[in-house]
């Protein structure tokens, strides 16, 4: 079968390195933007444990020839109506629960020139399926969903250039939204590019990691969920970030230690800590306060003499710049790349802590990389 992951714009290498470690037996992988395209014998719950992706769809179908006129709606409405639900439903629910008279939606995505709009698309489409799927179509409007009603399953279908893909969502809502992650505040970090910057980090089960700057923890929690059982350490200023911290945690079933401290005040020597991983305030949706207000630059030098060799990765607005001050501060740069992040141009950092310790990218990483940099497009790259 065809499957698709979704990606944030830059993270694709990441994800298709994800994809090849676990996911033995895909083939076929490709990266597109924003995309990871493989192959892959039967659905099975692996597929649902990816964390560097924001969603998985099964490719149902690929139809040709699908006209740009009013017209040709209904007639796209038809052809999805007629492929073969009943194995597409039967499969899915080998892998997840879906219920007796469920709820379904269907979203358009419509590229090219088209005398039709998505919610056309997506009305026609539901129409037609739902007598078929024996489920209840949840129309969507520009407003949103027509109804609270959360749908059960998503038919998403692909328009462009007279050719329509048809995909169905594997998980009931987007694998990017964990269900630990119920405790939020502003500024909390997207799951996929939290469990990216662990795996960018070159984390390994035996590494002790802290985070100084831990909101609700997501850094913590993916990174634990990568590699059970590791020693991770996290504080924040704010006590309310650090208790939803401590529920989301609880949720996931990661033993990490929270606690409340200001980033500039760490005493690093007794954290012992091998890596640091974190996404600093950007000023932006949470400004930086107590002794970090005026500048990240003292926790930075705090820590660095403290890490022995370690690393130190970082995810903050490339506007900060994060590498150059890092550069400025005796860190070795070892690696950068950039990312879109909630539409905002975001730099990703590993620094080593002292001479001749520039952090690599560990092989499988690195080879994806370079293919995506490689060939007819760059792939994601944003410079
Ligand atoms: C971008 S948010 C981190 C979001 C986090 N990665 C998450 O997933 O929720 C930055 C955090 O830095 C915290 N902060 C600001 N100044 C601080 C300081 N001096 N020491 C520690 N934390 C601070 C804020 O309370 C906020 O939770």
């Amino acid at each position: 079968m065809k499957l698709t992951a979704r990606t944030l714009r830059g993270l694709e290498w990441v994800a298709a390195a994800e994809i090849e470690r676990r996911l033995p037996e895909a083939t076929s992988i490709r990266m597109g933007s924003r995309e990871v395209a493989f192959e892959y014998p039967a659905l099975d719950a692996a597929l649902l444990r990816l964390q560097s992706v924001d969603d998985v769809f099964w490719v149902v179908s690929t139809l040709d020839g699908v006209g740009s006129t009013k017209d040709a709606v209904t007639d796209l409405a038809f052809r999805v109506q007629r492929l073969a639900w009943a194995p597409v439903l039967a499969e899915l629910r080998s892998v997840r629960e879906i219920p007796d008279g469920f709820f379904f939606d269907v979203v358009a995505s419509i590229d090219g020139a088209h005398r039709y709009n998505r919610f056309d698309v997506e009305n026609a489409a539901g129409e037609t399926l739902a007598p078929l799927l024996r489920g209840t179509h949840l129309a969507r409007t520009a407003e949103g969903l027509s109804s609270s009603d959360r749908p059960d399953l998503t038919v998403r279908l692909f328009v462009q250039d007279g050719t329509a893909v048809v995909a169905v969502r594997l998980t009931a809502a987007p694998l990017h939204r964990r269900p630990y992650k119920q405790a939020t505040g502003p500024g909390t970090l997207h799951p996929p590019a939290a469990a990216a910057l662990a795996m960018v980090a070159g984390v390994t089960a035996d590494d002790r990691v802290f985070d100084p700057f831990c909101g609700d923890g997501t850094i913590a929690i993916e990174t634990f969920l990568q590699h059970p059982g590791i020693a991770f350490g996290a504080s924040d200023l704010d006590p309310a970030r650090v208790e939803n911290a401590r529920q989301n945690a609880g949720r996931a079933g990661a033993d990490v230690d929270f606690r409340v401290a200001d980033a500039a005040l760490i005493p690093w020597a007794e954290l012992d800590a091998t890596a640091i991983i974190t996404n600093p305030p950007w000023n932006n949706a949470v400004h930086a306060a107590g002794g970090a207000e005026a500048s990240l630059d003292g926790v930075w030098r705090a820590a660095r003499p403290a890490l022995r060799g370690g690393r130190l990765c970082v995810l903050a607005d490339a506007k900060l710049g994060i590498p150059e001050r890092l550069d400025g501060l005796g860190y070795q740069v070892g690696f950068t790349t950039l990312i879109r992040l909630n539409g905002r141009l975001t730099s990703l950092v590993v620094a080593g802590a002292h001479e001749g310790s520039a952090p690599g990218l560990s092989p499988e990483l690195r080879a994806w990389r370079t293919i995506a940099h490689s060939g007819d497009g760059k792939v994601g790259f944003l410079a």
